[in-house]
């Protein structure tokens, strides 16, 4: 992966600060096995590809006003692939972990996870502790990856927790509502996604965010993800500018 560089990133005067931008934008990272495919060679070598990708994009939201950035890298179904790719994309989270680790918090990145652990190996959630504790204190783009997530599956979490809660009287059920529940899903800490973004032409979101992107915008890209480029998120980012959007509400 490129060098490290020590330049922050900073959101104070994005080149581009649309308010009307998308403040959270979350990306289905797919295509990347169709993309080594069409080279002729083995899916890890997108996923390698796919992964140098996400410095570009990471580096650029400040000039298109984006503050939250969710990217999509395994989900709780990925575990249906074969042996080979999936120790293949473990061990690809672990280099890209501790390879990135130093860019991203000399950069301003502040680095969360979201997903359920508990099936990581033991190494990989180290550093991925480490990484989210490198860079708590910054706050120039908060990046948040989706590793072994799965929609349901963080439903079903947060339900236990807050069933839990219950049992032991910490909450009543009369308080379980539209503000409470999502206190216990992993995201708890990041604003809903306005704009979702999937690569490779597919038109679905996989289980990606279901309850977070009740009225998030989405676009869907034929690119495949290791062709994403920054200046097709700006083109999105743009776009997204131009809808109206009403929650529900008529237009006034
Ligand atoms: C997305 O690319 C990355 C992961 C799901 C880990 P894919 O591996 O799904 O690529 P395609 O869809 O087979 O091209
Ligand atoms: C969604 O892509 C998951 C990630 C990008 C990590 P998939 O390739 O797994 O989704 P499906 O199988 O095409 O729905
Ligand atoms: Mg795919």
């Amino acid at each position: 992966m490129a060098s490290v560089s020590n330049t922050s990133i900073d959101t104070a005067e994005p080149e581009e600060q649309a308010s009307s931008g998308p403040r959270h934008v979350a990306i289905i990272m797919d295509g990347n096995g169709r993309w080594a495919q069409a080279r002729g060679r083995p899916r890890l070598f997108g996923h390698h590809a796919g992964a140098r990708r996400v410095r570009e994009i990471v580096e650029c939201c400040p000039q298109y006003g984006v503050k939250y950035l969710t990217i999509f890298a395994f989900s709780t179904e990925n575990w249906k692939r074969t042996q080979v790719e999936i120790s293949g994309l473990m061990s690809l989270f672990r280099r890209y972990i501790s390879k990135e680790m130093k860019a991203l918090a000399l950069r301003n990145v502040r680095v969360r996870f979201i997903g359920d652990r508990l099936r990581l190996d033991a190494k990989l959630v180290q550093l991925m502790d480490e990484l989210e504790h490198e860079t708590e204190a910054n706050e120039g783009i908060h990046l948040t990856i989706a590793l072994n997530y799965g929609g349901r599956d963080e439903v079903a979490r947060a339900t236990k927790r807050l069933a839990q809660d219950v049992a032991s009287g910490q909450l009543s059920p009369e308080d379980v509502n539209e503000e409470t529940l999502p206190r216990y899903l992993d995201t708890h800490v990041l604003p809903d996604p306005d704009l979702v973004i999937r690569t490779s032409g597919e038109a679905r979101i996989s289980n990606f965010l279901l309850w977070q992107s009740a009225y998030a915008e989405y676009e869907f890209t034929d690119t495949l993800w290791p062709d994403f480029t920054s200046e097709e998120l700006g083109r999105l980012c743009r776009k997204f500018g131009s809808r109206e959007r009403r929650f529900g509400a008529v237009s006034t």
